[in-house]
């Protein structure tokens, strides 16, 4: 356990911050207390499932993501307590596997799109496209066809502008930064006023259709709590689907960005990629019975979300006193949890710096790999969080990057013009400028 004095922090600075805290546990440990002990940065696994599960109601969101409602009302991401605990509970069946399943044909279609404007030879903005494809995406699952092309580009437009404000903002815990007069929070309000007015407009013609829809919008206007038999008000309805926007776009178009440059960097796997869907596919469009036989592919996306894992950093505010394996947490304290830092922690991974999606071949044939697997700590690999706030649309995003690689893979080979990429992490951790590739 040990304390960081101001002036480290200053020396940190120069750096990115997710390379920065790397630094910072190289140095200081497990256990890390920032200047006036209000942030404790925790690298244990047993700490961390104390934190998420076993002592979870002591702990609320941070304050970085109550700056988030003013985009995202009380949503699932930014909700708590009783209340967020019905609406989990309302919206957990539309998430279930076989439920994602249904989204598969969706899914294809909007690739199917992307890839009709690619062309072999020509230069492309990698992270732009699967921004846009993630994007089109989340608005095609949610709304279906009631949405218009010129609408998903406005929310686009208006997405990508709150989540730059967000990065800059989020690790500053100012939330009055988003009361003041300032132009930035003007243009904020404008695009949460565009936003506004199109998922309005939809929800408003379904109820005066009496016809739901089966999408994801039409899947939560028919839910009903279980105990009390009340439906989502239109305003809840609005704050969940910004939520689902929000959360489900840029983390997974990141992803994406970061494993096909992976495989680029490294043509052994990518061989071993293609040889698998070229047996399982072939040149069809894949189907969600594919998809789970495209195992190793799913180790590529798992070894991809070990090394860079979108939602790298979360907080949780301590309610009352807690202790975690020993050290007290005062009420009030903020723990910090890093997938990122876990996910390179010398202590429970072999070679934490090596691309090696072999390290999550579980063959029942294979002792070694089965032993590794039982015998890592549940909290050294958690790229979607855990416990009860486990990400609701973590189906969604490994259905949605196993069809997207497949895909990409089947038609084009990417060739980054980029061997080093430069990192920003501030809500997610995603390349610091675009990366752009050759198609060939
Ligand atoms: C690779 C893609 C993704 C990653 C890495 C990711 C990661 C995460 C993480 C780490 C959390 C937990 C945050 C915390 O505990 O504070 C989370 C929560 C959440 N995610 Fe994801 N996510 C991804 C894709 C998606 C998608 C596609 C959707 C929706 C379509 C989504 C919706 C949500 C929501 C609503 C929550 C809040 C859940 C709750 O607190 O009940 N995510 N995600």
């Amino acid at each position: 356990m040990a304390n960081l004095t101001i002036s480290k922090l200053r020396y940190f600075a120069q750096e990115n911050l997710a390379d920065r805290l790397r630094r910072v546990h190289r140095e200081y440990g497990d256990v890390v207390w920032f200047p006036l002990q209000r942030f404790v940065l925790v690298n244990d696994a047993e700490m961390i499932e104390r934190v998420l599960v076993t002592n979870a109601r002591n702990y609320g969101k941070s304050q970085a993501m109550r700056a988030a409602k003013v985009l995202l009302g009380d949503g699932l991401l930014t909700n708590e307590g009783d209340f967020w605990r019905q609406q989990r509970r309302m919206m957990q069946p539309a998430f279930h596997r076989r439920q994602i399943g249904q989204l598969t044909r969706t899914m294809t279609d909007c690739i199917e799109e992307m890839l009709a404007g690619w062309q072999n030879g020509a230069v492309i903005n990698v992270s732009a496209d699967l921004s846009t494809l993630t994007l089109t995406i989340v608005a095609k699952a949610l709304f279906g066809s009631a949405i218009s092309t010129d609408e998903a580009q406005k929310v686009s437009t208006a997405l990508d502008f709150m989540l730059k404000l967000f990065q800059q903002r989020a690790i500053l815990p100012f939330a009055f930064l988003n009361r003041l007069p300032l132009p930035s929070n003007q243009s904020a309000e404008n695009h949460i006023n565009t936003l506004n007015q199109i998922i309005y407009r939809i929800i408003g013609e379904r109820r005066q259709s009496g016809e739901m829809g089966d999408d994801l919008l039409g899947m939560l206007m028919a839910a009903q709590d279980e105990e009390s038999g009340i439906g989502m008000s239109d305003k809840q309805l609005r704050d969940e689907a910004m939520t689902l926007f929000l959360a489900g776009h840029e983390t997974t178009a990141s992803h994406l960005t970061w494993t096909l440059w992976l495989l680029d960097q490294h043509p052994n796997t990518l061989d071993r990629a293609l040889a698998e869907i070229s047996a399982v596919v072939g040149t069809r469009t894949p189907t969600l019975a594919d998809v789970g036989q495209l195992t190793y592919l799913r180790q590529v996306i798992d070894e991809s979300l070990r090394m860079y894992p979108p939602g790298w950093l979360f907080g949780r505010i301590a309610h009352a006193d807690d202790t975690l394996n020993g050290v007290q947490i005062p009420a009030g304290t903020t723990v910090l949890i890093s997938a990122y830092l876990m996910h390179h922690h010398p202590r429970y991974w072999d070679r934490p710096e090596q691309f090696d999606p072999d390290r999550w071949k579980t063959a029942p044939s294979d002792p070694n790999s089965q032993r590794l697997a039982e015998e890592r700590a549940r909290f050294a690999y958690f790229p979607f969080g855990g416990g009860a706030r486990l990400c609701i649309g973590n189906q969604f995003a490994l259905l949605e990057s196993t069809l997207t690689l497949t895909m990409i893979l089947q038609q084009f080979r990417l060739r980054f013009l980029d061997d080093r990429v430069e990192k920003m992490a501030s809500l997610t951790i995603r390349p610091k400028s675009d990366l752009w590739a050759r198609l060939e």
